[in-house]
Formats: structure tokens, C-alpha cells, sequence
């Protein structure tokens, strides 16, 4: 059994991020180091990432962040057996950031380069962290991304559903935003909702009426400003009640809709008949109790295990990339220097 090290990078957003794993053929990888830089910090003044800030950001972070992965895992280049670089999808200044960094390394050591998927990332993190045996059913919810995929393989993947407009956890910040809620909204408003009373306001359940797995949010952010700009005329302002109710009613809504999509993708990876079946759930808003709770009660109804990654895990990091280079490593899977950055890159 060969035992492989693999460098990660990934600098497809707004976190720079290097990480070292090590596996040995049919055992679990060890994380050996997982370094992100994020840079929140230089974007909140703008209220949403600016792809030039984030770009010279993670051209000036990489090297530093590949000084850290490797002796925080105690290892050097000449200790590894390839590297793997986020080539997208993302904001392209960062991709290519990210691919160039790796090229150069690669260049100046002979090491094999493997271009990664991002999203492929976070479709494999339950194995990385779990084991899970192909094919799971998973649900990708981020700010940027939300979607069910079915992973069959470390390249290939069913994609069963997804949203037609906003991902939720933009609605999450934007309506943060109209609540006079800090950033990032996700945290803000599942804070206020547990004081507030999630059937005073009546929320939509976007799409339910469609009987397939796409899903909708951004009329959940209208619904709000509307429901928000009531009460404000009628008394002049909201009280930290009203404010507390209208965060429980908007996140009810958007754990029924995950919810109820959920029940009808499982119902679709179920009549596959596979042995386990499992849903995973990755990404920043699957930190959320009550979309957790939502999809666990769904999972127990349909006989489904379900699982979500450690926090660290389910947002982006480097771990996730090298994961994926790892298994695409031993399918035989390599990149030369004309790997090409892709701002767009389905799954
Ligand atoms: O995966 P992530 O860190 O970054 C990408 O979007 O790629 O996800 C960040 C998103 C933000 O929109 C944030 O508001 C949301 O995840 N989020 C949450 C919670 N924590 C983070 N949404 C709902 N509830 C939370 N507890
Ligand atoms: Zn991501």
C-alpha cells in the first residue's frame, strides 16, 4: 500500500488557504496541516468581495501560506508526491493566483500538478472526514453555491437540483443587511431567531408547488423588505421583537424549503437502491441548528444516515482540494503546465 503526500492550494474566493495530507492506500488521510488566511477583514467596507482586492490579497498570501502548511506538517516540497491547485470554478484573478503559485512549484521541482474542481472539493469533504462510500447524496449550501449532487466518483457526479436565483446564505446576509444585522448574516440571524417567534410573519415556501429539486431565495429577501417595511409604517420602527421575529419566520422558511428538496432528492438517489444511503451537507450555512435539525428529521424519515463536516471542513480550505487530488492522484489523474484556470467550470 503506497502511501502518498499531497500539497493543496485553494484561492478560488476569499480565503487563501495550503494544506498537507497524508494517506496510505485504503486508509483514512490525515490532515497533516490547514492553513486559511481570510480576508474579510479587507472587504467588509465594501459589503461583498472585490475580486482585484481578493486577487493581489492571494498573490501575496500563497507563498507564505505554502511556508506554513509545509512546516506546520513538518514536511518539505522534496517530502511530497504532487500538488493540487483549485483551477476553479471562482473569481478568476484568485484562480489564477492559485494555478500559478502551483505551476511554479511544480516547475521548479519536477512534482506532478493536479488541477482540482472546487466544488468537487466540498463534494468529497465526507469522505476525507468520514469515509462515506460512493454514491451519498449531497447538499451544497454556501453563499456562493447551492445544489443536490449525487457523487458517484471522485469525478463524477449527478447534479439532481439547485437554485435558480440567490444561494442561502447570500439571503442569509442580504437580509441581515435589511435588519441592520452585522456580517456575515448566517450567525446574526440564527442569534436572533431563537428569541423570536417563527409564525408571526407569514414567509413564503418558494418552488414546493414544482415537484422537482430546484430551489429559489431571493423571494424570501423581498418578502421580508415587505413584511419589514409594514411593521415600520405602522409603528415607526421595529422593536427588538419584531426584529427577532422576522429572523425566525425568514429561517423557518428557508430550512422548510432545504427540507422539503432534500425529501424529494432523496427520493430520487433512493430508487438508485445504494447500500448506505447518506446525505452530506457541506458549506457555511450547514452550520445552522435548525437547517440541521430539518434535514437529520428528513434523513430518519427516508432511512437515510445524515452527516455534515466539522465546521472548519465545511467551509473553504485546502484540506478539501488536496483531498480530491489525492484520489484523482491514484486514478492516474494528472495536470501538465498548460493547465488552463476556468472561472466557470460545472461539475
Ligand atoms: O461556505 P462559506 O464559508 O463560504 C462560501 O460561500 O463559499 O459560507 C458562508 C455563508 C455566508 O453566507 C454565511 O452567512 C453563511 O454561510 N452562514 C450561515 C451560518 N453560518 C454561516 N448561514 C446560516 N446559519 C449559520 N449559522
Ligand atoms: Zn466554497
Amino acid at each position: 500500500a503506497r502511501t502518498l503526500t499531497i500539497l493543496g492550494l485553494e484561492s478560488s474566493c476569499d480565503d487563501t488557504a495550503a494544506a498537507v495530507l497524508r494517506q496510505t492506500e485504503n486508509a483514512p488521510a490525515d490532515i497533516l496541516s490547514s492553513i486559511v488566511y481570510d480576508q474579510a477583514e479587507l472587504h467588509v467596507a465594501f459589503g461583498g468581495v472585490v475580486p482585484e482586492l481578493a486577487a493581489r490579497a492571494h498573490a501575496e498570501k500563497l507563498d507564505i501560506c505554502v511556508r506554513e502548511a509545509l512546516s506546520a506538517a513538518n514536511t518539505e516540497l522534496g517530502d511530497l508526491d504532487a500538488i493540487a491547485v483549485t483551477a476553479g470554478p471562482g473569481l478568476i484573478g484568485g484562480v489564477m493566483s492559485g494555478v500559478m503559485c502551483a505551476k511554479g512549484i511544480s516547475a521548479a521541482t519536477g512534482l506532478p500538478l493536479i488541477g482540482v474542481n472546487h466544488l468537487a472539493g466540498h463534494a468529497l469533504t465526507p469522505r476525507l472526514t468520514d469515509g462515506i462510500a460512493f454514491p451519498y447524496l449531497m447538499l451544497l449550501v454556501s453563499g456562493g453555491h447551492c445544489q443536490f449532487l449525487i457523487a458517484r466518483g471522485a469525478d463524477e457526479f449527478s447534479r439532481v437540483g439547485g437554485t435558480i436565483d440567490d444561494a442561502p446564505g447570500e439571503a442569509f446576509d442580504k437580509t441581515a443587511r435589511l435588519l441592520g444585522l452585522p456580517q456575515p448574516g448566517g450567525p446574526a440571524i440564527e442569534a436572533e431567531a431563537q428569541k423570536g417567534d417563527a409564525t408571526r410573519f407569514p414567509f413564503p415556501r418558494p418552488l414546493l408547488d414544482r415537484d422537482d429539486c430546484n430551489l429559489s431565495f431571493s423571494g424570501l429577501k423581498t418578502a421580508l423588505l415587505r413584511l419589514r417595511d409594514k411593521v415600520v409604517a405602522e409603528k415607526g420602527g421595529l422593536t427588538r421583537q419584531d426584529r427577532a421575529d422576522l429572523c425566525a419566520g425568514f429561517q423557518s422558511a428557508v430550512a422548510d424549503v432545504l427540507a422539503e428538496k432534500s425529501r424529494r432528492a432523496l427520493r430520487l438517489y433512493m430508487a438508485e437502491a445504494p447500500t448506505q444511503p447518506v446525505l452530506a451537507v457541506a458549506g457555511g450555512v450547514a452550520a445552522n441548528q435548525t437547517i440541521r435539525k430539518a434535514l437529520q428529521d428528513v434523513c430518519d424519515e427516508a432511512g437515510a444516515a445524515f452527516t455534515a463536516p466539522p465546521l472548519a471542513l465545511c467551509t473553504d480550505n485546502a484540506a478539501m482540494i488536496a483531498y480530491v487530488g489525492l484520489e484523482r492522484f491514484r486514478s492516474g489523474a494528472r495536470d501538465g503546465l498548460d493547465l488552463v484556470p476556468r472561472p466557470r467550470w460545472p461539475l
